[in-house]
């Protein structure tokens, strides 16, 4: 399997992961040939790429921390939540299933620990607020697995992650959407989320003081010039530490109203160049080892411009994964070949 942009999609090619919509409907199985309607609909619905199947990549395995069905099921949970909370019926059904995907969540990525982490989401933005926050619910996840974080903290982490923007509910969608610069008084609106979250929380529903504190503090920064509180180093929860590098991890890789996204390589020089600032140094440090640069199954091109498809990361040297060539379809181990010594990556299709 290996990873195509949705621009370079073309008619016959084979998809190689079923494709969901932000509900968690079932869109595209694998195995089917796309046709020249279905990469329309796959560029409308704002997908940025679809895994597909062919001979160089049959052998490339792509592993996700989460799997996709329990990520969809998550994220259409997710969505109702959202949608009821406010509603004043009786919640706790809703609360039951949150912790059901959690553990769902929690599970997945307990399962299967991986050396270095590919985190290419493939989701569609008709419902962006959802599917962020289950995926920066596994981020979270990752990085609590890698920091031994105990199974009750781990919970927690992963529910604040998943209600993290609750408070959003809230504000004004104009504000919320705005693909411009907000103005002092719609930022000073915006601000008011973390609070407001962590107030419905608390009054509504019966999650642990840990999980709602973790939402209140999810926009604090490391050196204390976040909000609402200011507070800073290690008198913020390890949890609020952790989901606001995911938090940020994700938005940034991600399509936005006022962004393109950007490149896993430049996210995490963002983050490393904040480390100690917005972000705990220790944190920075365990992303940038196990966080993909060079996503496996991805397309790249190298300094002798020969075009290849990632298929292996090593931990530790995540810019030097080793590449199959697409011409000749020989491996070339960037980090052990000592003929590769002086390739280089100059670019990542994605
Ligand atoms: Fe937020």
């Amino acid at each position: 399997m290996r990873y195509v942009p949705a621009e370079q999609l073309e008619p016959g090619m084979v998809i190689g992961q079923e494709i969901h919509d932000s509900m968690g409907v079932l869109l595209i199985h694998s195995g089917t040939k796309l046709t020249g309607d279905q990469i329309t609909r796959i560029v409308y619905q704002g997908m940025p790429g679809v895994y597909i199947d062919d001979e160089i990549s049959r052998d490339i395995q792509i592993k996700e921390a989460v799997r996709p069905e329990i990520k969809a099921d998550a994220v259409k949970v997710v969505h109702e939540f959202f949608d009821k909370i406010g509603d004043n019926s009786n919640l706790s059904p809703e609360e039951n299933l949150i912790q059901l995907m959690v553990e769902n969540v929690v599970n997945d990525v307990m399962a299967d620990e991986q050396v270095v982490y590919n985190l290419i989401d493939i989701r569609t933005y008709d419902s962006y607020t959802y599917a962020h926050s289950v995926h920066v619910g596994i981020i979270s996840a990752i990085i609590g697995v890698k920091m031994n974080l105990p199974e009750d903290e781990l919970n927690d982490l992963v529910t604040a992650g998943f209600l993290h923007d609750i408070g959003k509910v809230y504000i004004n969608p104009d504000i919320l959407n705005a693909p411009r610069r907000l103005t002092p008084e719609e930022r000073e609106e915006m601000m008011q989320h973390p609070a407001i979250g962590y107030m419905h929380l608390t009054n509504e529903f019966h999650f642990s003081e840990r999980v709602n504190q973790t939402v209140l503090q999810h926009h604090e920064w490391y050196n204390g010039h976040g909000y609402p509180n200011k507070v800073k180093g290690k008198d913020l929860l390890l949890t609020s530490r952790i989901l606001r590098a995911a938090d940020v991890y994700d938005a940034m890789t991600t399509k936005r109203p006022y962004h393109a996204p950007y490149l896993p390589s430049e996210v995490l020089e963002y983050i490393m160049g904040r480390s100690g600032l917005e972000f705990d140094p220790e944190i920075v440090e365990i992303m940038a080892s196990q966080f993909a640069i060079y996503p496996v199954g991805c397309e790249v091109v190298l300094s002798t411009k020969a075009r290849g498809v990632v298929v292996e990361n090593h931990p530790g040297f995540v810019m030097r994964p080793t590449v199959k060539l697409l011409d000749t379809g020989e491996e070339v181990n960037l980090r052990d070949d000592r003929m590769a010594y002086n390739i280089t990556i100059t670019q990542l299709m994605m």
